[in-house]
């Protein structure tokens, strides 16, 4: 039997995060899950990982607007969007992000409605919200698709989804991933298609967790908001690293900002912007 059908994805998933939290290897040597760690792992996002994001995601037009993101890691985008004045509201399948994302908006006075659940049953009423943000998470569970109509139905007419789904067509995929890892270092033979994509994620050495990783196309995520209207795409996200070498030594010169202007066309995620029918 394919391995593949007997792997439980929603167990990886929580397996996965609820031991590795999404960026916590990021923070300074400040106490573990205090503000000033939390605020090490932000800062470390918005200048050092993805100094483009603040710009892509604009956080700041959801002002008194109800929001849901969809898996939302240690909290900094949801700290971001809550800073802004949004009223927000949290839906992860990890326990601990939860905890962590409620934890770090307390440590700025701020709240949270964190609901642990599924996205492809999304707990939430119909049209609840006014924005569903998610980034670097419907990738990972299997019926993406279905993840993103519960996402339409619990939309606002007039809403806007703001998703960001890993981007086939990129450096990362082809070159690091495909190229480097799985063909030059033999990973597709020895640790097959589903582990070798699984490890794009950081896990600690006694996480045996194996999550699901899919890529698309800027068409392929563009086709699963059939239904949405005014569906935009955009592409971001370039660093050296994701080059193998030489050129990475070569690429390391140059800050995240300007290989973002050479070579963004390739980079690692799809953003993708949909409104709902105003009615
Ligand atoms: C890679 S982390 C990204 C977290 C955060 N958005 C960030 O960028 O740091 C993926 C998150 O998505 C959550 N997740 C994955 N599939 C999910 C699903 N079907 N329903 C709810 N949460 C899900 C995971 O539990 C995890 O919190």
């Amino acid at each position: 039997m394919n391995r593949s059908h007997t792997i439980d994805d929603k167990a990886e998933i929580q397996k996965q995060w609820d031991r590795d939290p999404c960026g916590a290897v990021t923070a300074d040597n400040a106490e573990a899950e205090s503000a000033a760690w939390y605020e090490s792992v932000r800062r470390h996002r918005y200048e050092v990982y993805a100094p483009w994001m603040p710009g892509a995601m604009r956080f700041e037009d959801w002002k008194e607007r109800d929001v849901l993101e969809i898996g939302v890691g240690l909290g900094s985008d949801h700290l971001s969007l809550a800073l802004a004045g949004s009223r927000m509201h949290a839906l992860d399948l990890s326990a601990e992000h939860l905890r962590h994302t409620r934890k770090h908006l307390a440590a700025h006075a701020l709240q949270t409605e964190g609901v642990l659940g599924d996205a492809e049953a999304n707990p939430f009423p119909d049209a609840s919200f006014d924005l569903v943000y998610s980034f670097g998470v419907l990738h990972h569970t299997p019926d993406t698709a279905r993840a993103v109509r519960e996402v339409l139905r619990v939309l606002r007419p007039g809403g806007t989804a703001l998703i960001g789904l890993y981007h086939r067509d990129s450096w990362f995929f082809w070159l690091w991933t495909v190229l480097f890892r799985g063909v030059l270092r033999c990973g597709i033979p020895k640790k097959g298609w589903r582990r070798l994509l699984s490890e794009i994620e950081y896990r600690s050495a006694d996480n045996p967790a194996v999550p699901l990783v899919k890529v698309y196309s800027r068409p392929g995520a563009a086709a699963l908001f059939t239904g949405f209207e005014d569906v935009r795409t955009s592409v971001h996200h370039v660093e050296a690293g994701h080059f193998p070498p030489p050129f990475s030594w070569l690429l390391r010169p140059f800050s995240r900002p300007t290989l973002e202007r050479w070579l963004g066309f390739g980079g690692w995620y799809v953003i993708v912007r949909a409104r709902k029918a105003a009615g």
